[in-house]
């Protein structure tokens, strides 16, 4: 990376930062240090275009549809119109639209996912690995808590073929979440190192359901 490119980076923290000041604890900007940290050390090991990386993982969840009355288009918009303020070359910023577009789990549902490049597959599974284990589980009830679900309830059963509307409305128990996306993450992964890195945060959600359901039954 150049000068530049070091600079616009720096521009872009402070921009997500100023963004998501008011944003709900599980997509906050410790949510998009944590992912641009996943995604440098996955790329150490798989390569990639790092301004590409850096830009992507910043800006993911800049304005995430969850938030947005399930508006998927806004996100796209906020970071396009950030980058070309920046003067950032069209190309890059076309990259860095498409990684936004295609990142979610949600886009997992249905038809297949459209565009694909190196560092959306890095970033995406950057994005993962902040979903599962012990930060996993911690924000999964973050958002539990925020949409009022309940923690469990051993009647209801997980929605494991799910659409992606009946996905987005997040009508879940939090338990239940952990079998509709969390476990199945493992095996979601692009990248090789991404896997490894998944196996130990998994078998750690495993741990904890176990425990969970002993103190449940209890
Ligand atoms: P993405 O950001 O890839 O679109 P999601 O929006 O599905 O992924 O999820 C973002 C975060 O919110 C993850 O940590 C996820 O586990 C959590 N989350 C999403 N839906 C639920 C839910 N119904 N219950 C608990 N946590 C959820
Ligand atoms: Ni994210």
């Amino acid at each position: 990376m150049n000068g530049n490119q070091e600079k616009i980076i720096e521009n872009t923290h402070q921009f997500v930062k100023d963004t998501l000041e008011q944003a709900e604890a599980g997509h906050d900007y410790w949510h998009i240090k944590r992912v641009l940290n996943n995604a440098l050390k996955i790329a150490q090991k798989e390569g990639g275009n790092l301004f590409v990386i850096q830009l992507g993982s910043l800006l993911h969840d800049i304005a995430d549809a969850k938030f947005h009355q399930g508006d998927e288009s806004i996100g796209p918009k906020v970071a396009r119109s950030f980058l070309e303020k920046q003067k950032v070359d069209e190309k890059i910023i076309s990259e860095v639209i498409n990684i936004i577009e295609n990142i979610s789990f949600k886009n997992s549902f249905g038809q297949a996912q459209k565009y694909t490049s190196k560092e959306l597959e890095i970033i995406q599974d950057a994005d993962r690995l902040d979903a599962i284990g012990a930060i996993g589980i911690a924000r999964a009830f973050v958002y539990g808590g925020y949409k009022n679900n309940l923690i469990h309830h051993p009647g209801l059963k997980p929605k494991l073929t799910q659409t992606k509307e009946e996905y987005k409305k997040g009508n879940t128990t939090t338990i239940n979440h952990f079998y509709e996306k969390l476990l199945k993450l493992k095996d979601m992964m692009n990248t090789e190192t991404g896997k490894e890195m998944a196996n130990e945060r998994h078998r750690f959600m495993e741990t904890f359901l176990e425990q969970f359901y002993r103190e449940w039954d209890a």
